[in-house]
């Protein structure tokens, strides 16, 4: 077997979590340990980087955990990692333990963080893509994204069933932050009458005709998708209200529930995939690679690439909501 290029890595989870991630964690230790690496968790993302909480990570420090949503290593949001002075200090924190690598899981925000600690710095870094708003570029999916979605759906399955009763307009906010990428795939499986995400101007007039045509026809509830980015549930609610004078409109925020619970069978293959992957790639000696996941494959995407790109939302898909919820 060729000598690996690297002997000690560490593992970090900054930034919102995403169901999967504790999958991620196990296939990282334990692809690590099966290279002969030793492997270190570091807690509360770039926090724990700076302020030392760093502990070894052993086969057992992962069991148990590939169902759990969360993440056991913990996060914390940091804008103190942005200051140069706070990163040197993380950086002794990873030298002193002997630490050559280091794979991020998160999102957009933890990539960009991960591509400074590259170029700063000689510790090889790869990054798994882990977020419930699968706004990264280069990968078909990012983790997290399709637990997000089925617990959304079901929310709104529940949300549908008082909303007949009682013959009402349900607004449902769903996250995503500056992207409608959850939104619309939320909004399509669960088959909202209308989708608003940040990517398409709204017009409430618009919208208020569509539902009152489709009252004409016969239907008797409606379910809003309404995407964070867009606006929020209660503002759309102020606007929508007065043009649809004779319905009842609620709203329904449905926030960090989207966020947790147990990784579904795809976010939970993902994670399988990146994590062992993630760490192939160090022991390979390379470094600044994002995993993607594109079709079926597990594809090494560089840094450089991931970020000059931004992921757009499929507006096909908007189209295809619009007909079929008619
Ligand atoms: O990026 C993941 C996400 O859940 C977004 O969808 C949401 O806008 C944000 O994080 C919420 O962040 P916080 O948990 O810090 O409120």
């Amino acid at each position: 077997m060729p000598k690996n290029k690297i002997d000690t890595i560490a593992v970090l989870t900054p930034g919102g979590d995403a169901p999967g991630m504790n999958t991620a964690i196990r296939a990282v230790v334990r692809t690590a340990i099966s290279y002969g690496l030793k492997v270190f968790g570091i807690h509360k993302g770039w926090h724990g980087m700076i302020t030392g909480q760093i502990k070894e990570l052993n086969l057992m420090s992962v069991g148990g955990i590939i169902n759990r949503g969360g993440t056991m290593l913990h996060t914390h949001r940091c804008p103190e990692f942005k200051e140069k002075k706070m990163r040197q200090i993380a950086y002794k924190n990873l030298s002193e333990r002997g630490i050559d690598g280091l794979i991020v899981i998160g999102g957009d925000g933890s990539l960009a963080a991960a591509n400074v600690v590259a170029q700063e710095t000689e510790f090889l870094v790869t990054h798994i893509p882990a977020s419930i708003d699968n706004d990264i570029s280069c990968t078909d999916y990012t983790i997290g994204f399709d637990t997000a979605v089925n617990t959304a759906l079901e929310a709104i399955d529940k949300i549908r069933d008082t909303a007949a009763s009682h013959e009402r307009v349900f607004i449902v906010e769903v996250m995503g932050r500056r992207h409608g990428i959850l939104a619309l795939e939320v909004g399509l499986v669960a088959g909202a009458e209308v989708i608003v995400i940040p990517e398409v101007k709204y017009n409430v007039k618009a919208i208020a005709k569509r539902i009152l045509d489709g009252r004409e026809r016969g239907k008797t509830s409606f379910i809003i998708v309404v995407a964070e980015g867009a606006i929020r549930a209660h503002e759309f609610a102020k606007l929508l209200d007065p043009k649809i004078k004779d319905m009842d409109v609620r709203i329904s925020v449905l926030g960090h529930m989207q966020r947790g619970g147990s990784p579904t069978a795809i976010s939970r293959e993902l994670a399988c995939k990146t994590g062992a992957c993630a760490v192939e790639c160090l022991v390979q000696g390379k470094s600044r690679l994002m995993m993607g996941a594109v079709s079926e494959d597990i594809i090494e995407v560089p840094f450089a690439k991931v970020l000059k790109h931004k992921k757009k939302a499929d507006l096909r898909q908007l189209r295809l909501a619009e007909m079929l919820a008619i």
